[in-house]
């Protein structure tokens, strides 16, 4: 089976790397898409995230890394996949998550929403708090890969 992961990804964290290991095991192709907001500025660019995802998940040989723009249904379609992923941490999550599955399906019935439940180790984690904790030179390296962690001090120092 084929799958796809959708997100911002900005940037990567531990937590997606969890989920996307669990999913290059149990499934036979795993697309990451990474969502391109153009009305949402993030920390990266799109380019930079799907970069920082292709060296976190070269280890895992059935994991392709995509970008769309617009909805996730029409990803879907070009993409020849029905089945999408999502994570879930806490309860606070089950509200959106099933607001978008829902939407998701009704734009197209032939998409099912999986979830899979995060590990308890990353349930607080999310890029928003990531980024929150660089921003003021906290230690993010538990949270994000080296790389990760170098590019978001390159870039919240400006070098970038
Ligand atoms: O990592 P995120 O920000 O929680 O991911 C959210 C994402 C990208 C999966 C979601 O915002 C999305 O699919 N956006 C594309 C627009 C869309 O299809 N909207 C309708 C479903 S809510």
């Amino acid at each position: 089976m084929k799958v796809i992961y959708p997100g911002s990804f900005d940037p990567v964290t531990y937590g997606h790397l969890d989920i996307i290991k669990r999913c290059s095991e149990k499934f036979d192709d795993v697309i990451i898409g990474v969502l391109n907001n153009v009305s949402k500025k993030g920390l990266f660019t799109v380019e930079e995230r799907m970069n920082l995802l292709k060296e976190t998940t070269s280890q895992f040989k059935n994991v392709e890394i995509s970008s769309f723009s617009g909805l996730l249904a029409d990803f879907a379609k070009d993409k020849k996949c029905s089945t999408m992923i999502r994570g879930l941490r806490a309860v606070s999550d089950y509200e959106y998550e099933m607001q978008m599955a829902l939407v998701n399906k009704k734009l197209d019935p032939e998409i099912e929403t999986l979830f899979m439940v995060s590990r308890s180790e990353y349930v607080y984690l999310s890029s928003s708090i990531v980024k929150e904790i660089a921003l003021h030179n906290g230690n993010i390296s538990s949270f994000v890969p080296e790389i990760v962690e170098k590019e978001m001090k390159n870039k919240i120092r400006g070098d970038f």
